[in-house]
């Protein structure tokens, strides 16, 4: 395979053709939907880009089903990646954080042998001001007989996952992307529309500066994570204080602590014993993402990726980045979350 450098200038479609290659059994499809799935991005990208000029900013009157108000912008990224991939026949159902159940395949279109989950925007709430936000997901093969996707399907674990991906739509539109062959990072070139290659066999440092995570949510948390995370901020003395930073979307958060080293997390609290994040197009994603980059991701009690899944929307709590960090969550954590401790109590 062709060590591409940063400074090749190598299309993500190129890329795509020529990691397909080292496939010899491959027919294509896994390819197309990576193809379809750049040119949604181009789209979305193209709408975040002008959301405050086309009165698409702001909320509908609808809720989804994670009882979210749904952003204009999360119903349109959602349409937008729904019509860019039904009809290439790669595909035998969907998923969708925006959508209840699976998503078939219209009956017009053929089948195929995948199943394609996603977060068609991440971090909605921070698109009317501005901040950066995201699309997250995954591709596993269908498990079950006949040509339809079935529920069976979609709730197969993560290390199952045979493609992954997000986009971040920040000051320059990234996708970034793996097929279990390293990861591999692509800046869209607005001036031609396309996702050049730009960080080829993306590594994460082993442990990093930044810690990503919300602390208004202290007092719900257990002693442990309350220890854990006073041993990231140095203040037990055991090793150096790491930096804070905490964007509010997951791609953007995950992105930075990706490239530069870190943990992201969002434990476990009494409101929310399985937190908030969601396993099928969330966590597993990006934890097939972290461990080809060379980190880990865990719940507090297993890898992520050998969660065996019970429903499509489930939750579960997530520290994921440098595996150095995560390690020390592992050391640090096991104990179930207690209830909530009176203020008074401290
Ligand atoms: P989404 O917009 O797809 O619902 O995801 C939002 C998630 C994630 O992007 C982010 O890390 C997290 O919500 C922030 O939650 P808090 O505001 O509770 O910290
Ligand atoms: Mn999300
Ligand atoms: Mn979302």
């Amino acid at each position: 395979m062709v060590k591409h450098t940063a400074t090749s200038v190598v299309t993500i479609d190129r890329y795509i053709i020529e990691e397909e290659k080292l496939h010899p059994e491959a027919t294509g499809e896994l390819s197309g939907i990576l193809y379809d799935l750049a040119l949604a991005a181009k789209m979305i990208a193209n709408k975040v880009r002008s959301a405050g000029l086309a009165d698409i900013l702001g909320a509908t009157e609808d809720t989804n089903v994670q009882g979210e108000i749904q952003q204009k912008l999360d119903v349109i990224a959602n349409e937008i990646i729904i019509k860019a991939v039904d009809h290439g026949g790669r595909l035998c159902a969907m998923a969708s954080e925006e959508e209840p159940d699976i998503i078939q395949i219209p009956d017009n279109f053929k089948c195929g042998k995948y199943c394609l989950l996603f977060d068609p925007l991440d971090g909605s709430s921070n698109i009317d001001v501005n901040v950066p936000v995201g699309t997250i997901f995954s591709v596993v093969k269908k498990i079950t007989r006949g040509t339809r996707g079935e529920m069976e399907d979609m709730l197969q674990p993560g290390r199952r996952q045979v493609a992954a991906g997000y986009v971040i739509y920040g000051a320059s539109t990234m996708l970034v992307y793996t097929t279990g062959r390293g990861v591999h990072g692509f800046t869209l070139d607005p001036s031609i529309g396309e996702f050049l290659l730009s960080h080829p066999h993306i590594r994460v440092p082993n442990s990093g500066r930044y810690l990503s995570v919300n602390d208004s949510y202290e007092r719900l948390w257990s002693d442990d994570v309350r220890a854990l995370m006073r041993r990231y901020r140095g203040l037990d003395g055991q090793r150096a204080a790491m930096n804070v930073r905490y964007v509010g979307s997951l791609v953007a958060d995950f992105h930075r602590n990706l490239l530069g080293g870190g943990l992201f997390a969002y434990p476990s609290n009494t409101k929310n014993v399985k937190g908030k994040l969601r396993l099928l197009y969330e966590a597993n994603p990006l934890a097939f993402i972290v461990e080809q980059a060379g980190g880990a991701a865990t719940s507090g009690d297993m890898r992520i990726l050998d969660i065996e899944p019970t429903d499509l929307h489930q939750r579960t709590p997530l520290y994921i980045g440098s595996k150095g960090d995560v390690d020390i969550a592992l050391s640090m954590l096991g104990k179930p979350v207690v209830d909530e401790i009176p203020l008074a109590a401290r």
